[in-house]
């Protein structure tokens, strides 16, 4: 499929389906509208009257226009509010036309939608994502892998002109994200902790990035307990992934991003039970599928920023090797943990890539994991909690976040909550009260940071969709993909 920004106006183009956005607040066919809708024996007035169309944000209807036209069918996509236009409202209006096309089986698509902020090129690249993700299907383990649905050849974006630069980014980035959401969507059986290294290593040989992969017995050198406390009961080996992305020349900043890397989470001895989800623990990954996709997405970018990407990959199993609940991890700075709860293994295996990541010398840390089912309870499915004591921090994320289309809610880093993690017999305990459970996990976090800038973001709710969402199709989602090249590239 080939995707292009094009000067040509909305009234000139030709082709198969030609969908055009339109504000709730601005329904009036006039200017050129007017004209076009002349030119299409008045289909636009009749598709608004007749549908009802009221430009709600989300909404579209499509119909066929009259013989002897250049356009065989029109479709109008809802933008809600002119003053509430958002980056993201083009990025989800584009991928509504694609699924509209894709959908009506129309080679071509031409979509005219207005600028974000006159700004010509982030709009293309919020549009040009939109139909990238929107189209991705993921048919690898259906035995019919054809994407048979789609027909589309090529897709226009109006009025913007030649935005080469701009769709070309969006490619790089959503290769990133498309990365991300197949490795969260494979099952336990197919992504391992070694098919999670041998990711990183195409990675690494693709793109030039620099690639450690730290064993079991590296890990014990290291005195990495705690991460090889959640490692010892799985009959497969862990790998501790370091890859580094240097860039030509001086590097402008030097940063790190450390994603949670359970490749299957069962909940160890303290097992999940049954209706806790525990067939969708093939997720629990998500965080270092979303630091190998940026690391893709930065590989193909080559930004001048030096990027560490780190995750202890392992499972979280039951065998007679498995960790006893009680037991007594020493982490790698050598603080030591009771773990009450072996269900709590994300910050277990945080811990040591979090003391690994400061040791470079970065400037900033972020980690981002599906640490906790109490973050769902409290953002729910869409919005991934923020942790920082970093303000700076905390509004570069944001703003990366805003533009990138994903959700962050900060959340407050509860000193007094910690109380909750004292224990009698070591330094603290892996789990507190239920209550503000993911506040006390990022506590847990502070632990194994001293003093570089840090940021916990836990992705537990978006990191997966059941149902079609915007440009999500059900499975992985990528997220927060778009947001940590978006934080890097600042
Ligand atoms: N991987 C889970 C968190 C999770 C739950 C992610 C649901 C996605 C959906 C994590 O390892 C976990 O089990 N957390 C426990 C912590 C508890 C034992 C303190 C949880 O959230 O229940
Ligand atoms: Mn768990
Ligand atoms: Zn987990």
């Amino acid at each position: 499929m080939e995707l292009r920004g094009t000067a040509i106006p909305r009234l000139e183009w030709s082709g198969d389906c030609l969908t055009i956005g339109l504000f709730e607040d601005a329904l009036e066919l006039t200017g050129d509208l007017a004209d076009l809708d002349q030119k299409l024996f008045g289909t636009l007035a009749e598709l608004i009257a007749e549908f009802e169309f009221k430009g709600k944000e989300g909404s579209s209807v499509i119909t066929r226009v009259g013989a002897g036209s250049p356009i065989r069918k029109v479709a109008l996509v809802g933008l809600g509010k002119t003053e509430a236009l958002k980056l993201d409202t083009l990025r989800r209006a584009a991928a509504a036309a694609a699924r509209l096309a894709k959908k009506e089986k129309c080679k071509t698509l031409g979509i005219s939608l207005p600028l974000w902020n006159g700004d010509a090129a982030l709009s293309a690249q919020a549009m040009a994502e939109g139909i990238e993700l929107a189209l991705h299907q993921d048919t690898r383990f259906k035995s019919d892998s054809e994407d048979k649905g789609s027909k589309l050849e090529r897709i226009e974006l109006l009025s913007v002109g030649d935005q080469e630069a701009a769709i070309t980014r969006a490619r790089q980035i959503c290769l990133g994200v498309i990365l991300a959401r197949e490795l969260v969507s494979a099952p336990a059986n197919i992504v391992t902790p070694i098919t999670m290294a041998e990711t990183a290593e195409a990675i690494a040989r693709e793109y030039g990035l620099e690639l450690e992969i730290l064993e079991r017995e590296d890990c014990e050198k290291l005195g990495m307990g705690a991460f090889l406390g959640v490692a010892q009961a799985s009959d497969l080996p862990p790998k501790f992934i370091h890859l580094t992305y240097r860039p030509e020349g001086t590097a402008r900043k030097k940063v790190a991003i450390v994603g949670k890397g359970l490749t299957f989470d069962s909940g160890g001895l303290n097992i999940k039970g049954a209706g806790s989800g525990i067939e969708m623990m093939k997720t629990d990954m998500g965080g270092a599928a979303a630091a190998l996709g940026a690391a893709k997405a930065v590989g193909l970018i080559k930004p001048d920023v030096e990027v560490h990407f780190i995750s202890a990959v392992t499972e979280n199993m039951i065998s007679g090797h498995a960790m006893h609940p009680g037991d007594i991890l020493t982490a790698s700075n050598g603080k030591t943990i009771e773990v009450n709860n072996t269900d709590a293994e994300g910050r277990l295996t945080l811990a040591d890539a979090l003391v690994f990541a400061e040791k470079l010398g970065v400037e900033a840390i972020v980690d981002l994991a599906t640490l906790t089912g109490a973050c769902i309870v409290a953002l729910g499915d869409d919005i991934a909690g923020l942790w920082t004591e970093d303000d700076t921090l905390a509004n570069q994320i944001t703003q990366a976040a805003e533009q990138a289309g994903e959700k962050f809610w900060r959340m407050p880093m509860e000193e007094k909550y910690f109380e909750g993690m004292k224990s009698v017999v070591a330094d603290m305990k892996n789990t507190g009260p239920r209550p503000g459970g993911a506040i006390t996990a990022a506590l847990f976090l502070k632990q194994f940071v001293k003093e570089t800038p840090w940021a916990h973001l836990d992705i537990a709710g978006p990191v997966w969709t059941d149902k079609e969402n915007g440009y999500s199709n059900p499975g992985g989602t990528g997220y927060p993909v778009r947001t940590l090249v978006n934080w890097i590239l600042s």
